[in-house]
């Protein structure tokens, strides 16, 4: 069986829904951690979390002595934890893995085209992304890659999947990469949303992945200076782990982060959010990803934080 890709009908969440073995350990402290979490506890799959600092993310040696001590068959970890603003180090993580005969499953959603990831060199078995993100695509298309090794395990699984519509070997099938000279009708996929992915992987193919890469780092480094030059803190102390997709803000002592949200709203028409998870009441969140990822983006969401915090109430206390 050759490695898969194939596009899932539905968001996000149904690869975390659909990539389920009988046992599990699940880590990345975040929203997609605690979604994927709540998902396979759903399911009756036995999940283990190991937890780090918000805003941190973990050493190999703590993955490895996690590994050991509960030798689960599927290692799940974000690259990009949108809710934190980390992106999750991967080097050296798919060897870790494989040296326990785990597999090493990664969510690349909020990551995927805005920061450097290697499926085949990092060892990653298990990859999914999202439309809405990056790409600028319509939200409601999610990519899956699948590695040899992954395949293998999910082919020869001894039970059924409970879900006919998650059935990899079905979709598979459907997708025409399972080797097979005969497709099958499985569903009604939603053609034209895959059209409009094909053309969003289509302009980041023509502006290279390389180059993205490189704006995205730019970028973010040009909106965290002007962060600290307005004396706001960041989120995520280790600069080389800053995501550079979405920007966590500490939340600015005095204010209500709330009202700072919603000035910005209803003023400048810009969402920032809150925190999540993790990082509930602590953080501003600001993403700034695909064709949002421009010095001119920057500037209007440093202009409107400058406005919100002279306006909104700050407390002297
Ligand atoms: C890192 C991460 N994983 C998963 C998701 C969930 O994606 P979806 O809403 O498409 O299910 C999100 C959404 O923001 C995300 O940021």
């Amino acid at each position: 069986m050759s490695p898969e890709n194939l596009c899932g009908s539905a968001a996000t969440h149904v690869w975390t829904r659909t990539v389920q073995c009988s046992s599990s350990h699940l880590s990345g402290r975040g929203r997609a951690h605690h979604r994927s979490h709540a998902s396979r506890n759903a399911r009756g799959a036995r999940v283990n979390s190991i937890v780090t600092t918000a805003g941190g993310y973990f050493t190999s040696e703590e993955i490895d002595q996690a590994l050991a001590k509960h030798k689960p068959v599927l290692f799940f970890l974000t690259h990009g934890e949108s809710s934190t603003g980390v992106v999750h180090p991967l080097d050296g993580i798919g060897d870790i893995c494989h040296k326990h005969n785990c597999l090493f499953l990664v969510d690349c959603v909020a990551s995927m085209g805005g920061a450097p990831l290697y499926m085949d060199k990092q060892g990653i078995d298990i990859l999914y992304s999202g439309s809405q993100k990056v790409l600028n695509a319509p939200p409601g298309t999610a990519p899956i890659s699948f590695s040899e090794r992954a395949c293998q395990k999910v082919f020869n699984r001894k039970t059924k999947p409970v879900s006919f519509f998650l059935d990899m070997t079905w979709l598979a099938n459907y997708w025409g990469c399972d080797g097979k000279p005969t497709r099958i009708y499985h569903h009604t996929a939603p053609v034209s949303a895959f059209y409009s992915l094909r053309e969003s992987l289509a302009i980041l193919a023509e502006q290279g992945l390389e180059n993205s890469w490189q704006r995205h780092k730019e970028v973010a480094q040009y909106f965290h200076e002007g962060l600290e030059k307005m004396g706001l803190k960041l989120f995520v102390k280790d600069k080389n782990a800053r995501l550079p997709t979405v920007t966590t803000i500490v939340a600015p002592p005095g204010y209500d982060w709330k009202e700072i949200t919603s000035y910005i709203m209803k003023n400048h028409n810009l969402e920032i959010s809150g925190g999540l998870g993790p990082s509930v009441g602590q953080v501003l969140r600001v993403g700034l990803m695909g064709g949002n990822s421009s010095k001119a983006s920057v500037d209007m969401v440093l202009e409107a934080l400058r406005d919100a915090l002279r306006y909104c109430h700050k407390s002297k206390v």
